[in-house]
């Protein structure tokens, strides 16, 4: 199905506050896009919105070029896994793999060839004959996926499809789910889930929602790179990144910051106007080491160790600074002692600057190191005002 499309879509429930407000966003065919935020955030109400279960209280959706906004979901050509799995109960789990193909009238041998299939895919070929009460959590929810699997529409819908399996089965399931995505070459497939690192492993691009707005969307390296908001810049990445108040001086025609203690130039373009002003300084774990193994230019601050966690790879150590505690990553070796003196660095090229009034980065996105991020939108509903 080539395309689909929110177009300012709003979802109200009562008087509460919007669950998805002014929601635009394309989706290009054969695309795996991701839409990731906190609970609560309006990723299952779009989701829902997209195969038909929902109607927009405002806005249209256009799928292959279409208006679908008033077309029930039997007649979109969309399968969807549910966040909350319902299986019958009453049927194996033969029945229910085979139930869609049944209803669909497919020859009964093609439908043996699929449910073995999509079973040997996910694991789950010795469980043909059981029940879903005797099955795990992990295990059902497996059987849910599968019957999504079994047909190839034009759009997949997964609403967290792998939230109950265990660290190795949903890396594995992960990786299922993308070589199938890759085989239906032109279905799209819109995936939600609240894990940052399923959203930057899986999506070709990632849209982030906060409170039912989309802040921002793009690439996982986008995201990363080139977050727009604190929040953006906070959610995506791990550890989380390092957000220190600083204020921005333009000495001679150049942008300068100060911050813990410190002060530096920022070698890359600010958006056109940016004066004076306070900042929040953005830092990722990772752009923080050692100083002993600092390039030339970086810039140095002085503290003293705290908390230290192993991640095998590396150690994320939090950092006492006069004015802020930092997370950096050091070597794996040697472990540090607590509250022993040790000096960090960062390069001032990785380093983020966001308004400390609005939270938006104040680097100039249109730079092409710098672009192909979408600007947060602030709007009210159609029809009122905010
Ligand atoms: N049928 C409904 N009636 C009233 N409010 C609803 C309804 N469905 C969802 N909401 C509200 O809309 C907002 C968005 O809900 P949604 O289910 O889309 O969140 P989500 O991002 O999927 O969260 P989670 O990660 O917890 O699944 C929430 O505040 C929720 O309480
Ligand atoms: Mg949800």
């Amino acid at each position: 199905m080539p395309g689909l499309r929110f177009e300012h879509v709003w979802k109200l429930y009562g008087r509460q506050a919007p669950a998805v407000a002014d929601l635009s966003l394309d989706i290009a065919e054969g695309e795996f896009l991701v839409l990731v935020g906190a609970s609560g955030c309006g990723k299952t109400t779009s989701l829902r919105m997209l195969a038909g279960l929902e109607r927009p209280s405002y806005g249209r959706i256009w799928m292959g070029g279409k208006d679908v906004t008033d077309i029930p979901p039997g007649r979109r050509d969309v399968s969807m896994v549910f966040q909350s799995y319902a299986l019958y109960p009453n049927m194996t789990v033969y029945k229910n793999l085979a139930f869609g193909p049944r209803v669909r009238r497919e020859p009964r041998e093609h439908i043996r060839r699929r449910v073995e299939e999509v079973a040997e895919i996910l694991g789950i070929g010795g469980l043909l004959d059981r029940h879903p009460g005797e099955l795990s959590g992990g295990q059902r929810q497996r059987v849910a996926l599968g019957r999504a699997m079994i047909r190839e529409p034009s759009l997949f819908l997964m609403d967290e499809p792998l939230s109950n399996l265990d660290a190795a089965l949903r890396v594995q399931m992960r990786a299922e789910l993308i070589r199938l995505h890759k085989r239906l070459e032109r279905t799209a497939t819109v995936y939600v889930t609240h894990d940052q690192v399923e959203a930057l492993t899986m999506g070709d691009r990632v849209a982030v929602l906060k409170d039912g707005s989309l802040l921002q969307v793009g690439t996982p390296a986008e995201l990363y790179d080139a977050p727009a908001t604190v929040y953006v810049a906070t959610f995506i990445g791990s550890p989380a990144m390092n957000v220190i108040p600083g204020r921005l001086s333009i000495v001679g025609g150049r942008p300068r910051v100060a911050c813990l203690g410190a002060e530096f130039e920022v070698p890359w373009p600010l958006r056109p106007g940016a004066a004076a002003r306070d900042v929040l300084v953005g830092i990722r774990p990772d752009d923080l080491g050692p100083a002993a193994r600092a390039p030339r230019g970086a810039v140095r601050i002085g503290g003293r160790t705290d908390v230290c966690e192993q991640t095998g790879i590396a150690i994320y150590a939090t950092v006492n600074c006069p004015g802020a505690a930092l997370v950096a990553r050091l070597p794996r070796s040697p472990v540090p002692a607590a509250n022993q003196p040790i000096e960090v660095a960062f390069d001032p090229r990785d380093v983020h600057l966001f308004d400390s009034r609005t939270q938006a980065s104040i680097a100039d996105r249109s730079h092409p190191a710098l672009a192909g991020v979408a600007s947060p939108a602030a709007a009210a509903p159609p029809g009122t005002t905010k």
